[in-house]
């Protein structure tokens, strides 16, 4: 994207910036556990991939046992801004590389492994775009490339990774991200280590970009059984005006599996305040809306929704928000 102003809430660095940034997704932790168990997920406006790789994640970890493990069959994280999509596929490998390492034995690169022994990840990667040069110039070419997510922008810092993360990020400092070995056809998911299936972590996340709201992707078809939308409805309802977010609403209707599950964290009015101030037709739309925060409710019931159940609020440091529950009926 040309513009550097985030008008469609396209914040880079945005995770680095929330309270905490350490520790798994408080809004996440609302939610019943089970959730996502199995499930197949979109994350809509995924930013960066933190709250999709987490979602992703399956293993269970020795080292914390106490640990979410939110256990996904399959997250797609959706994201309107390409650049914020190319970082949260190096968000998904940085959290690959310092996950535990293999407990059986498979062909898995651990990051202590000398870094000659690593192979281009060929097999389970994003779409393939001429690679900027990640590496200074005079960069000695012994030295481990540093990974692309600690220089992508000064907002970027070293990514901060979940609390199950089994190695420090120095290691990513120091190695370099780790490839991605290929998924291997028909195993079905297990403890992390022996699971190298379709939905094992990190195979079972990818990302599109793609205005989702005028766009289907591909994962559309199949259908969701849970769809996650946190902090996207002002960006949405800014833009496409009361019947754009009533479309939106009815997209993840029909999107969703019968019976599925709409994690909904909606921005509150004041919030749109300052958002407006980004551009001219931000503003001239905001004069239009007559929908509120408080009334998506009842659209999303009239669209065929039950709910919602109020699930308390997730965030922390201005980023308290209510995060509501919805089934599709
Ligand atoms: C404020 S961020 C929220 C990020 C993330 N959902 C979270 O709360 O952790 C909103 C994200 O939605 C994305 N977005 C806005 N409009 C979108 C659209 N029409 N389709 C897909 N993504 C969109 C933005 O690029 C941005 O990354």
């Amino acid at each position: 994207m040309s513009s550097h102003i985030p008008i469609h809430g396209n914040y880079h660095g945005y995770y680095a910036k929330r309270p905490s940034p350490h520790l798994s997704d408080t809004r996440l932790r609302l939610l019943p556990a089970g959730t996502f168990t199995n499930a197949t997920v979109l994350d809509v406006g995924c930013n960066e991939g933190w709250v999709t790789c987490e979602i992703g994640l399956n293993g269970h970890d020795e080292l914390a046992p106490e640990a979410q493990v939110y256990g996904a069959a399959k997250v797609v994280g959706v994201d309107i801004d390409e650049s914020l999509v190319e970082a949260a596929w190096r968000r998904r490998r940085a959290v690959w590389s310092l996950q535990a390492p293999p407990t059986t034995s498979t062909t898995t690169l651990h990051p202590t492994e000398p870094r000659a022994a690593a192979e281009p990840n060929i097999s389970d990667s994003p779409p393939k775009k001429k690679r900027k040069r990640t590496v200074p110039k005079n960069t000695p070419t012994t030295q481990a490339p540093v990974p692309p997510a600690t220089q992508q922008h000064d907002a970027d810092p070293v990514p901060d990774l979940p609390a199950r993360a089994y190695f420090p990020a120095s290691c990513l400092h120091e190695f370099g991200p780790q490839p991605i070995p290929p998924s291997i056809k028909g195993e079905v998911q297990g403890e992390r280590g022996s699971g190298r299936g379709k939905t094992a972590f990190p195979h079972n996340v990818s990302f599109r970009a793609a205005d989702w709201t005028a766009t289907d992707i591909p994962e559309d078809k199949a259908g969701y059984d849970v769809i996650v939308v946190f902090s996207l409805t002002k960006w949405i309802h800014l833009h496409a005006l009361d019947t754009g977010l009533t479309a939106f609403f009815q997209k993840l209707h029909r999107v969703l599996r019968p019976g599925g599950t709409l994690v909904l964290e909606p921005q509150p009015w004041e919030s749109y305040t300052k958002a407006r101030r980004m551009s001219p037709t931000l503003k001239e739309n905001y004069s239009k809306l007559l929908l509120r925060p408080e009334g998506f409710g009842e659209v999303l019931r009239e669209v065929g929704f039950a709910g919602p159940v109020r699930m308390g609020c997730g965030g922390e440091g201005g980023f308290e928000r209510p995060v509501h529950v919805y089934t599709k009926l």
